[in-house]
């Protein structure tokens, strides 16, 4: 593995040009609208990369973008790999690894997100303060490789407390509503029934969505700085009233995509480096 997460970085350096890349995003589904804001000097399909996984969902589209946003270098996933496409944990998070790999210090990831707290409504966006792992599956299973991170990684203040703050400030300031929560990251691909979502609601999270889980543990074990933020697609607070389908949840992701945008430029904008 290291040496996989070596020769992908190793291919993926010669485009940086020695240049410092502190912020690196993953855009959600339905949710790639950002990449237009961004000044682009690079688009890397990821079948160019090696061992890079292909992405094969409907609304993903499988780039790596490096350019300018909110004044910095970043690099943006345009399309992430999901546990219920088949990939494996390790293939799913493959691309945080690299990211590191790169020296980039920053993970910034976005989702779309079924809303279970009772007050969120379809197009709100959530800042992640903390999430559940409902996965059957653990990236970090296996034998520890030390040279990525410690046997027994923390997960307290997963989700940087620092730019939770500077988040909400913004928000603020921008006046975009925000709500803050814990986000249940479970395998998918079927929505939840109205039980589950009872059940998600019961043992205290906010939101609920197919990723993110996977790829904020091993950039935590890492070592990266983490924010993270969904986009409230749909409501499940009435269960009579539940029914989620994937074209409204794109449609709702894409109505909410300025103000996520938005955020996360000014978010970059302010960032010291
Ligand atoms: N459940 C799981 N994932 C989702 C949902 C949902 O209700 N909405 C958007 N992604």
């Amino acid at each position: 593995m290291l040496q996989k997460i070596n020769d992908s970085a190793a291919y993926l350096s010669r485009f940086l040009d020695g240049e410092k890349y502190a912020t690196a995003i993953i855009l959600g589904t339905g949710l790639g609208e950002l990449g237009k804001s961004i000044e682009i000097k690079q688009v890397i399909p990821y079948a160019a990369i090696p061992h890079f996984p292909v992405s094969t969902v409907q609304g993903h589209k499988g780039n790596l973008l490096l350019g300018r946003f909110g004044g910095k270098n970043v690099v943006a996933m345009q399309g992430r790999f999901h546990f219920y496409e088949g990939y494996s944990m390790q293939e799913v998070t493959f691309p945080v690894r690299v990211l590191h790999a790169l020296g980039i210090p920053r993970l910034f990831v976005s989702n779309a997100a079924g809303g279970v707290h009772p007050e969120y409504q379809a197009g709100d966006l959530m800042i992640i303060h903390d999430h559940i792992n409902l996965f059957p599956e653990h990236p970090l299973r296996g034998p520890n490789i030390e040279e990525l991170g410690p046997r027994f990684p923390g997960m307290t203040d997963a989700y940087s407390p620092q730019l939770i703050r500077l988040a909400e400030e913004i928000g603020r300031e921008l006046g975009i509503r925000l709500q803050k929560g814990v986000y249940a990251g479970l395998q998918g691909p079927s929505f939840e029934t109205p039980a589950e979502y009872g059940w998600i609601r019961a043992i205290g999270g906010d939101a609920v969505g197919m990723s993110t889980v996977p790829e904020i543990i091993v950039a935590r074990h890492a070592g990266m700085e983490c924010f993270g933020l969904s986009v409230i697609t749909n409501s499940t607070a009435a269960p009579e009233e539940i029914k989620t389908d994937h074209t409204e949840v794109q449609k709702v992701g894409r109505t909410a995509q300025p103000q996520m945008t938005a955020l996360f430029r000014e978010l970059i904008a302010r960032m010291k480096e």
